[in-house]
């Protein structure tokens, strides 16, 4: 009987109880890895879900000083569309391992030589414009030179543990990777500012919007990639090696 009636509201139990939660209480990290498309929201809004994916929605709105309301509504449009996600959620360690490495590490190997590419072009044929991105090639380089590092570190360390079910040495590699990542969102935010968040001039040439529209595609692949290793398989570790105890 409570099934039809939920079928007929179009509302499961996790709908529901998710709609009672305040979601402000909530991490923002766990926010995005249960509703889809909630990262688009915290995109919006400008709310850091990876980095800051283990704070609260409250602390977040607030850092950020907006209104609150606009935030919840979209979210709960989000929670009424469709269902709650639970497919990287329930995903094994050894599928993320894989989905992260080919999905995201090989594809910002692939990213940003492109984008440093262009990025260098622009500098070199604007460098007069007043809204020129300049040193962002040089910034870029550095971003992927440390990017790199650190990939490699989760492939040939982390990686190799966790398919090997070392989880309590998994976990200490995993928490130095966390503070690397708070890096990466710093450079980003560096790279935001250097190209008045990444909006181009209107009479930016074609190689120019090209790079902003790279960098906006890099921005959204890391972001997400590290929101998939801080909050979900990093900590799917921690609850696994908490359970050890
Ligand atoms: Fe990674
Ligand atoms: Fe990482």
């Amino acid at each position: 009987m409570l099934m039809m009636l939920e079928k007929d509201h179009g509302l499961t139990n996790k709908h529901i109880r998710y709609k009672q939660m305040n979601l402000l209480e909530q991490s923002i990290g766990k926010i995005a890895r249960d509703i889809p498309g909630a990262t688009s929201v915290f995109h919006k809004y400008g709310l850091d879900f990876c980095c800051g994916g283990s704070k609260s929605l409250d602390v977040m709105i607030k850092k950020k000083g907006i209104e609150a309301d606009p935030v919840i509504s979209d979210l709960h449009k989000l929670i009424d569309l469709g269902e709650l996600s639970s497919s990287w959620n329930a995903a094994s360690k050894a599928e993320l391992v894989v989905h992260i490495k080919n999905r995201y590490h090989d594809i910002h190997r692939v990213q940003f030589p492109e984008l440093i590419r262009l990025s260098a072009r622009v500098e070199k044929v604007h460098a007069d414009h007043p809204a020129c991105p300049t040193g962002l090639t040089e910034h870029l380089q550095q971003m992927l030179e440390e990017l790199e590092l650190h990939m490699i570190d989760e492939e040939e360390n982390l990686f190799p543990l966790i398919l090997a079910g070392d989880i309590s040495k998994a976990r200490s590699i995993a928490e130095k990777l966390e503070d690397e990542h708070e890096n990466h969102g710093r450079m980003l935010e560096i790279a935001e500012k250097m190209t008045h968040d990444i909006s181009a001039p209107e009479d930016a040439c074609n190689t120019w919007n090209a790079l902003y529209l790279g960098l906006r595609t890099v921005k959204l692949d890391l972001m997400q990639h590290i929101h998939l290793e801080n909050n979900v398989l990093f900590d799917q570790i921690k609850t696994e090696v908490s359970h050890n105890v």
